[in-house]
């Protein structure tokens, strides 16, 4: 009898940037875990080591190179063997500076060619290829080809819809890493989620770069918009939960507006990135909105939805933007009043219209904005959550908390909450009671 002794190979995979990546990397693992693998709990203990990047900012890449040089040195002090992978965004948009800064790389595959990291692996490990490179920007075949099988893991769960993007905002690498606008077809999205909820899901966030111009075919052979597909989700017994990010504000219509009150199940929260308030720097991003309809946009919202919670993106220091440019988008913070806000110094990506303009701000003021910005952002945050101490949430309950006795979740305006709670289980929305707020959380207990 041959004795096995070898331990299987095992596998780890980081993930940079964007829900759209995390959603990718778990669609490789579930293809790996499919295919034998092991799932390593930290890279250092891993045989193969995925790196699933982002390149929206140039900080994302840079991040990518110094962890490659990272873990060479440590396999080579400790001399164990392992199979680097870079997948995702990287792969597509800087692969030949990849090829020659990282020359040691086995296997790079663009986010739309993530379905072969697991014959990639197999064909790299046996020595049948040196090298696999593929970068075809083929989405229909990404999502035709990925692993039909999901594992478990949460009961709140993304489900890309969309991706790419034909918007072109002058600032945005999208166009060129993740291509043009895809969407999937809504008969696979609808099986998608029911396999999700299978597997115990009771929240289904459905992800595109520009979820609002989703089109896809649907089980009665016509085009699908977003707002057909939630009207379908929202029929799936047992769902409890519905979110979709990321919205552009030229894309959303009354009828989506209307389908926060129409859906019961539907959140009343959107994230709708506004870059900037000012409609001359928005005029040169290409954003095809100026700050009044944006604000119009808030109104229609918030007039089904008075509750509605709106989170944005924010860029400051792109080129030409003046002081008052500046101030214009302080000015809009103010008015619409964000429960959450991202914000970002502009970084230049090469092949886009605004890495070649003239007047580039320096970093000195991108950085004195961005402080301004942030704490703008961070008190409307804490205010929007200290309005609710003493008032009622539902929350989803997503994992075990900290502490003894609780739970943690996210209310229906996304807010994390812990919650103290017996006689309540993971999966559960409950009625809580909000005794406490911190900076970015909020403490509470059931409700009676
Ligand atoms: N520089 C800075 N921030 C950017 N974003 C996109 N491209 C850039 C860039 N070149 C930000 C936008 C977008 C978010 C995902 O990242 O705010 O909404
Ligand atoms: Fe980053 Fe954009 Fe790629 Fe997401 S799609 S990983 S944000 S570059």
């Amino acid at each position: 009898m041959k004795i096995q002794t070898e331990r299987p190979t095992r596998f780890f995979i980081k993930s940079y940037g964007c829900q759209m990546n995390s959603y990718d990397t778990q669609r490789m693992e579930d293809s790996l875990l499919e295919a034998g693998y092991k799932k390593a709990n930290a890279i250092e203990d891993a045989d193969v080591a995925v790196f699933n990047t982002c390149c929206i900012r140039e900080k994302a890449g840079e991040k990518l190179f110094s962890d490659l040089g990272r873990l060479r040195l440590l396999k080579e002090k400790s001399g164990g063997d392992c199979l680097i992978a870079v997948t995702g965004c990287i792969s597509q948009f800087q692969r030949e500076e990849l090829l020659q800064r990282a020359p040691y790389v086995a296997i790079i595959l663009g986010p739309q060619d993530i379905q072969q990291i697991a014959s990639g692996v197999r064909e790299v490990m046996r020595k049948d290829r040196n090298k696999i490179i593929a970068t075809t920007m083929n989405a229909g075949d990404k999502f035709r080809r990925l692993s039909r099988n999901f594992y478990a893991r949460n009961v709140s769960e993304s489900l890309t819809i969309q991706e790419g993007c034909d918007n072109f905002c002058t600032y945005c690498v999208v166009p060129f890493s993740r291509g043009r606008g895809f969407s999937r077809p809504a008969v696979d999205v609808i099986s998608e989620a029911k396999k999700l909820m299978d597997l115990g899901v009771k929240e289904i966030i459905l992800l595109g770069q520009n979820v609002n111009s989703y089109s896809g075919e649907g089980s009665d052979g016509k085009t699908w918009n977003l707002h057909r597909v939630l009207l379908e989700l929202a029929q799936l017994d047992g769902l409890k939960r519905l979110r979709y990010i990321t919205s552009h504000p030229k894309d959303i219509d009354e009828n989506m507006a209307k389908a926060h009150s129409d859906i019961d199940i539907l959140a009343p929260s959107i994230h709708l990135p506004v870059q900037s308030g000012s409609d001359d720097v928005l005029a040169k991003m290409n954003r095809r909105y100026s700050a009044d309809e944006y604000l119009k946009c808030v109104e229609m919202l918030r007039k089904y939805r008075p509750d509605m919670a709106v989170s944005s993106d924010f860029i400051v220091g792109f080129p030409g933007e003046t002081e008052t440019d500046f101030q214009r988008t302080l000015r809009l913070i103010e008015e619409v009043k964000f429960s959450q806000g991202y914000s970002f110094k502009y970084s230049p990506r090469p092949n886009t219209a605004a890495a070649k303009m003239e007047d580039q701000t320096p970093e000195s003021i991108k950085s004195e904005r961005l402080k301004v910005l942030q704490a703008l952002l961070n008190r409307q945050q804490q205010e929007f959550n200290h309005n609710f101490v003493g008032k009622r949430l539902n929350v989803l309950l997503t994992k075990v908390g900290k502490h003894k006795n609780q739970l943690s979740g996210r209310s229906e305006y996304s807010q994390a909450v812990s919650v103290c709670a017996t006689n309540v289980a993971i999966g559960d929305i409950v009625s809580v009671m909000v005794t406490g707020a911190a900076s970015y959380s909020l403490l509470g207990a059931v409700a009676e």
